[in-house]
């Protein structure tokens, strides 16, 4: 039932020759990838490497079409986000599911609200979820002048910071998530790195995915790069240097063909 290295500690989610297709489109080919707690996996490549499919069958959007999904060692396949959730993996999306006209406490509670009450008469316990959102962001060090801000007003990275302080909250153990610093300066880039580091130490297995090569050796224990569906690196934060990183990332050659082609 374990995967084939024995030595290894049981992965949280581990994907093993993992295929999908989407009709005629091939997505995804025999790519592997280990989550481990209290690390963080990076997942990196161009634009439709396949990338947001790998996660998505992660958290329980698609199914796979080949391969091996396992959870805690056991082999798997989730049939909503819903079900992934339950067995503890969060993610969050590069859109965000969030309603920006939506104060903040109310988006961090949104789906798990805490409510008062006896029998069938139960109220929203605003006031607790207040104070608790309060609390929570506070300890992620995120300070907000006021928690009935819409959600809508906040920096991209604030919201970020916010859906990672809630999935931490909810006691996801798995984090994943989708280029959360895709639109982001180089100052909230760093906040939501350092978010993302405190998930970690938190003992979560943090999924992180990226074009960044800089961001992603940053914080990255463990990198996989992807190109047209498959992997085309995969190694350990020892293994690899920035430089080969962002030489992945790049596409060398390619980097040189279009030089040639712009030089005048
Ligand atoms: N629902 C879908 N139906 C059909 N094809 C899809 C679907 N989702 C993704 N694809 C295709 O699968 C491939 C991989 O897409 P994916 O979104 O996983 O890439 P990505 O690495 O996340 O890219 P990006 O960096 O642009 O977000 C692409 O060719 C894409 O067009
Ligand atoms: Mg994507």
């Amino acid at each position: 039932m374990t995967a084939d290295d024995t030595s290894a500690p049981t992965a949280l989610v581990e994907v093993q020759d993992i295929g999908k297709h989407y009709g005629a489109i091939r997505a995804l080919e025999g790519v592997s990838l280990r989550v481990n707690a209290g690390e963080i996996t990076c997942v990196l490549g161009d634009n439709g490497a396949g990338k947001s499919t790998l996660i998505k069958i992660m958290s329980g959007l698609h199914q796979h079409s080949e391969g091996v999904l396992r959870v805690d060692g056991e082999e798997t396949t989730f049939s909503s986000p819903r079900e992934a959730l339950d067995r503890g993996i969060a993610t969050v999306y590069q859109d965000l599911a969030v309603v920006p006209l939506m104060e903040v406490w109310r988006n961090f509670f949104l789906g798990s609200e805490i409510r008062k009450g006896f029998g069938p008469v139960k109220m929203l316990d605003s006031d607790r979820m207040r104070r608790t959102a309060r609390e929570e962001l506070a300890k992620m060090g995120i300070e907000l002048a006021d928690i009935d801000q819409p959600v809508g007003q906040l920096s991209g990275g604030q919201r970020q910071c916010v859906a990672i302080a809630r999935a931490v909250y909810f006691g996801a153990r798995v984090l994943i998530l989708d280029e959360p610093t895709a639109a982001l300066g180089v100052k909230q880039s760093g906040v939501v790195l350092k978010y993302t580091a405190m998930a970690r130490d938190a003992g979560l297995g943090v999924v992180f995915i990226t074009h960044n090569p800089h961001h992603a050796h940053l914080i990255g224990d463990h990198f996989v790069v992807l190109k047209l569906g498959r992997t085309n690196l995969d190694a350990g934060r020892a293994d690899v240097t920035l430089d080969q990183l962002t030489q992945e990332m790049a596409g060398g050659d390619e980097l040189g063909t279009l030089e040639h082609e712009l030089r005048r």
